[in-house]
């Protein structure tokens, strides 16, 4: 069996050259590839400093950390970014037109490049806790896109990161369904239900080398919840005991998806709080602080996702008790994580969070004012169309209130009001289903806008003359306009005389 070689970075990163497409692992900076990305990103600045091109298409899970998207984002080093980011230097690159952006739902990463859709992967990088000569890897706190990226791309570096928990093995199960015509039902009927392997295995003949790394996972703690977010995640705890009482909602419960974010954290908090709901289970696309929090009070059973995005206390934690967590964690690709068929089949109820959403319901994930990219859709779009109940969540005000986040009209559109069911501010609960858009327009305004702006969306309501859904052209994004020219949402109030 051949021996595997081992490279610094970087000669690890001297594989990569101009123009290439490059797969890293890594799903939010959890797995993230760090120390090659690093050295490229060195490589890149050399190059045009020497007035030589060098960009590369890069693919990943998901977000990085700044080892990855920020070097490689300042190093100007990005032709193309898929599929999705927060990383705040490549964000701009983006809104800048440096880096061309497509995004997609994370669910369809892992096929499109089966397909081909995205054309020949050069080069994966991939961040394991174990490699084996016989194409053996074991990942480390993230699955992600990682089984394909290294099945599919020509060579594969390995980054052997020592600075995780001695074995990770068992806590990966790796499954790639086969592609159409010859795709088979997924039996996953449990969240804890095994389907694939502990490890990912490609032919070794691939690997080019092993370059030995001790960099953490760069994951920042979360803001503490505040007042708002406080009162976001009760409305959303209410609004499910009350689905539980009603019979909704089976006794037993369902699993939880749970989206990115301040919010997304908050809300899982204030849901482990509410005595109602019983000890349930997750199955989401990343485990974040709150979770483990909750598994260790017991009001979490069991998390199925496909990233382990913990802060660095929070991991250690984890490590600390990693007998305990081992039985109550799984991490899958986010094919798996993400997938339609298995959310549909095990009665995922969905809470994301909006950037801005209409009277309709219609949902904004990732556009400021329409054309600014923040981060992308995520998972958002996998598990909203999919869910049991799809619940967004968001303040009913951004910018110390300066934006109102209900608009008559959003300004990009990513969950149309056909997949969303439910919305919760601070102010309110809006229960959509089984009301038309004047039903929707109604419950929204009146129990999730914020009183600054309640009586201009009525009034915008209240001017739609005919039709099925109040909308006025003419006057749909005059909210927006109005932001962009005074920087405030809000009417000015004419000085009295
Ligand atoms: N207009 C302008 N800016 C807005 C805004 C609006 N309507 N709504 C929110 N923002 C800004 C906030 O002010 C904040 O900016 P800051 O960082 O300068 O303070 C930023 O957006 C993030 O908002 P925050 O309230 O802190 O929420 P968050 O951290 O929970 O993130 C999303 C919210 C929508 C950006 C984030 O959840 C996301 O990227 N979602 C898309 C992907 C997804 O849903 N994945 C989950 C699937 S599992």
């Amino acid at each position: 069996m051949k021996k595997l070689i081992e490279l610094t970075p970087e000669e690890a990163a001297s594989y990569i050259t101009n123009g290439m497409t490059v797969g890293f692992s890594g799903f939010t900076p959890a797995g993230a590839a760090k120390v090659v990305p690093k050295a490229i990103a060195k490589f890149a600045k050399e190059e045009h400093d020497s007035g030589r091109d060098f960009k590369i298409g890069v693919i990943t899970g998901a977000s990085t950390g700044d080892s990855l998207d920020g070097e490689l984002a300042r190093a100007d080093a990005v032709a193309w970014r898929t599929p999705y980011q927060s990383d705040k230097f490549l964000r701009k690159n983006i809104n800048l037109g440096k880096t061309k952006f497509f995004d997609m739902h994370l669910s369809q990463l892992p096929q499109n490049l089966r397909y081909g859709f995205l054309g020949k992967v050069d080069v994966a990088v991939i961040e394991a806790s174990e490699v084996q000569a016989d194409g053996k890897i074991i990942l480390t706190t993230s699955v992600g896109a990682s089984p394909t990226l290294a099945r599919v791309a020509d060579k594969v570096i390995i980054e052997l990161n020592t600075s995780h928990q001695e074995s990770l093995y068992g806590l990966h199960d790796i499954y790639e369904p086969l592609d159409p015509p010859l795709r088979r039902p997924i039996n996953l009927c449990r969240c804890d239900a095994r389907i694939g392997t502990e490890y990912v295995q490609i032919d070794p003949a691939k690997i080019v080398g092993v370059v030995a790394s001790k960099q953490p996972d760069e994951i920042g703690g979360f803001r503490e919840s505040d007042e708002t977010t406080m009162k976001i995640g009760e409305n959303v705890a209410t609004f499910l005991a009350s689905e539980m009482r009603s019979g909704r909602i089976p006794p037993e419960f369902l699993p939880i998806q749970s989206g990115v974010g301040n919010i997304a954290n908050a809300v899982l908090g204030a849901l482990g709080e509410n005595e109602e709901i019983p000890t349930f289970e997750m199955y989401s696309e990343v485990i974040q602080d709150s979770v483990i929090a909750l598994m260790k009070e017991d009001k979490i059973k069991f998390a199925s996702a496909t990233s382990l995005t913990l802060s660095p206390a929070v991991l250690k934690q984890t490590y600390d008790n990693y007998e305990y967590f081992k039985r109550r964690l799984l991490l899958r690709p986010q094919e798996i994580s993400n997938n339609p068929e298995v959310i549909r089949r095990l009665g995922i109820i969905s809470i994301n969070t909006a950037i801005e959403v209409d009277i309709f319901g219609n949902v904004n994930s990732t556009h400021v004012m329409g054309k600014e990219m923040m981060n992308g859709i995520g998972g958002s779009g996998d598990f909203t169309r999919n869910a049991f109940i799809s619940i967004f969540t968001c303040p009913s005000i951004a910018k110390g209130g300066a934006i109102s986040t209900i608009v008559p009209f959003v300004s990009h559109l990513d969950h149309s009001e056909h997949s969303v069911q439910v919305l919760i501010t601070e102010q309110g609960i809006a229960d959509l289903r089984a009301k038309d858009p004047q039903g929707r327009a109604t419950a929204i305004i009146n129990n999730c806008v914020h009183p600054e702006y309640r009586e201009q969306l009525l009034e915008y309501f209240q001017s739609f003359k005919g039709g099925h859904t109040p909308q006025t052209l003419k006057t749909a994004f005059q909210m927006h306009e109005r932001f962009l020219e005074h920087k405030d949402m809000r009417i000015p109030v004419s000085p009295t005389v």
